[in-house]
């Protein structure tokens, strides 16, 4: 696997990752055959206004995914990050779409999660938070204990404005790598992180299963299954 890069511990890194990389712990991508959004409308599961219509059929669809975390764990691609992080110190950021959990678990820090988690969810009415490990997930619709409002997952929703915004700019303008994993690069605006770090002076790499659509930005790509990629991927760059 060539690579044209060696890191150094005061670079300034950051990840980008998105479902691809948890497919290999048996997660569904949203995209891909037999994606998540292939058996459910987003519009009917995933908004705002699904929820306000709705939330017995969104809450079922997240219980499901909430109850299958109990069944995965982080795979080679998970615990590789971890040992870039081990290398860069505070100088790694970690940018995730995913709502899993699984680069914490794999003992990543510095996680940004601007979708949300399955782990935590709040109160509709007093916007009050809770883990959702506390929560009685035999309820219909969970209630909130402190105002009985409707509690919602605390996943960003399409047309909602992602977490962490502020920061995860200022990162991408003072890093000196930006590597993508495993993201179709269709949904914003995670889809414009690369074009923003590049206008900043960044070196963009990207491992994806497919050739991804905003690939005339990027300085290296490497195809295939992250899981099998970026161990050794990133034991070149830090070696
Ligand atoms: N290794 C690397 N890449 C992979 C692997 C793998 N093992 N398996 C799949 N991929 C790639 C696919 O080729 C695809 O390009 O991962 C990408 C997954 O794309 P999506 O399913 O669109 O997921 P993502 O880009 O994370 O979606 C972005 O959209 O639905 C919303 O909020 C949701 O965070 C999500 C956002």
């Amino acid at each position: 696997m060539k690579t044209n890069y060696k890191f150094h511990k005061e670079d300034e890194i950051t990840v980008l990752t998105g479902a691809g990389i948890s497919a290999e712990s048996g997660i569904k991508t949203f995209r891909d055959r037999d994606g998540l959004w292939e058996n459910h409308r987003i519009e009917e599961v995933a908004s705002p206004i699904a929820f306000s219509k709705n939330p017995e059929m969104v809450w079922k669809f997240y219980k499901q995914r909430y109850l299958q975390l109990a069944k995965v764990s982080p795979n080679p691609a998970h615990f590789a990050l971890k040992k870039l992080e081990d290398f860069s110190g505070s100088n790694f950021n970690l940018i995730t779409q995913n709502v899993d959990g699984l680069h914490q678990i794999a003992g990543n820090q510095n996680v940004l999660e601007m979708h949300g988690s399955l782990r935590h969810c709040f109160c509709s009415k007093c916007l009050q938070s809770f883990e959702i490990k506390e929560i009685d997930l035999d309820q219909i619709i969970p209630k909130c204990t402190h105002c009985t409002g409707n509690l919602r997952p605390d996943i960003v929703w399409f047309g909602e404005m992602p977490y962490k915004m502020e920061i995860i700019d200022k990162i991408l303008e003072n890093t000196k790598y930006l590597i993508v994993i495993g993201t179709s690069g269709i949904v914003y605006p995670a889809a414009r992180f690369l074009s923003i770090a590049k206008y900043f002076g960044a070196k963009a790499i990207e491992i994806n299963l497919e050739y991804p659509l905003n690939s005339t930005v990027l300085d290296e790509f490497h195809q295939g299954k992250a899981g099998e990629m970026l161990p050794e991927l990133i034991e070149r760059w830090i070696s």
